[in-house]
């Protein structure tokens, strides 16, 4: 009775947070890819992934800026409704660009800003410690939330850069408390970018929920990457952890096949990918 309409004639079911939970359980690793239109998401669908991220990166691959900063609300809700069009079973998040949250009110006008007007399933928003109340307030409204730990890409101008994450033990360890109280809080998901093997490792062992990884090594439950860097669109240098998967690859659905295989094997990330 309460099927949703689309999801009536479908093979196979749309992943939820719960089947992201089994897949956790279970040891299949969730493949991640961020998407910015229909067409590349139904792309991205049909090769299965599991996960569709519409990143605030759009700022950067979409719209050329050096940092995610720029990026609204607006831009995140017109590309999460283009995308949202072409899903058929991967599960949809969004992200909170910068200063969209900066309060637990504010943060709950623009996560149902993002789910009414742009589709998402839940929203995702760079946290710490100082998060906490934010993903409380968001939770006790039945909003589904994605913390993002590790390089937080919006933080950029006060860390200096880009840089890996975690790797001295007092902010490792700080690391892994921030992720357990935002799981405690209500946080269904966890995504780590750029840190070290050992830390994704630690904070997969000490979280119930699933641990996306963007640089955050093989251990984890799931990877992540931008889709224009797995297309090889991306021009200039690139992270280290970014595999170029159009490489012996003919179209990008055979490359985004090949991306979501090498997860779902073990494959990708590789040692080359990977921070120690
Ligand atoms: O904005 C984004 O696309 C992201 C990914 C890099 C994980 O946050």
């Amino acid at each position: 009775m309460y099927t949703q309409l689309k999801q009536r004639s479908m093979a196979v079911p749309p992943v939820n947070v719960a089947s992201l939970k089994k897949m956790k359980l279970n040891g299949e690793a969730i493949a991640c890819i961020t998407a910015y239109d229909a067409s590349f998401a139904s792309t991205v669908d049909h090769a299965g992934a599991d996960l569709v991220l519409v990143g605030d990166s759009l700022g950067m691959v979409i719209q050329g800026h050096d940092t995610t900063v720029p990026v609204t609300v607006d831009d995140v809700i017109y590309h999460t409704r283009n995308v949202s069009r072409g899903l058929q079973r991967a599960f949809l998040v969004a992200d909170m660009p910068f200063m969209t949250y900066s309060d637990p009110n504010q943060a709950l006008e623009n996560a149902v800003r993002l789910m009414q007007e742009g589709g998402a399933m839940m929203i995702k928003l760079e946290g710490g410690e100082d998060q906490i109340s934010i993903v409380k307030h968001l939770a006790r409204h039945d909003i589904a939330v994605c913390a993002h730990l590790g390089l937080k890409p919006q933080s950029v101008h006060k860390l200096g850069g880009f840089r890996v994450q975690g790797r001295e033990p007092k902010e490792a360890q700080k690391m892994i408390d921030n992720a357990k109280a935002l799981q405690d809080a209500g946080a269904d998901l966890v995504l780590l970018e750029c840190v070290p093997n050992e830390l994704g490792n630690s904070i997969k062992e000490a979280l119930e929920v699933p641990v996306i990884g963007i640089g955050a090594g093989p251990f984890v439950d799931g990877q992540i990457l931008v889709l224009y860097d797995i297309l090889d669109i991306t021009q200039g240098s690139t992270p280290k952890f970014v595999k170029n998967f159009m490489i012996d690859h003919n179209s990008p659905i055979n490359a985004v096949k090949a991306y979501v295989h090498a997860v779902k094997t073990g494959q990708y990330p590789a040692a080359e990918h990977c921070f120690s």
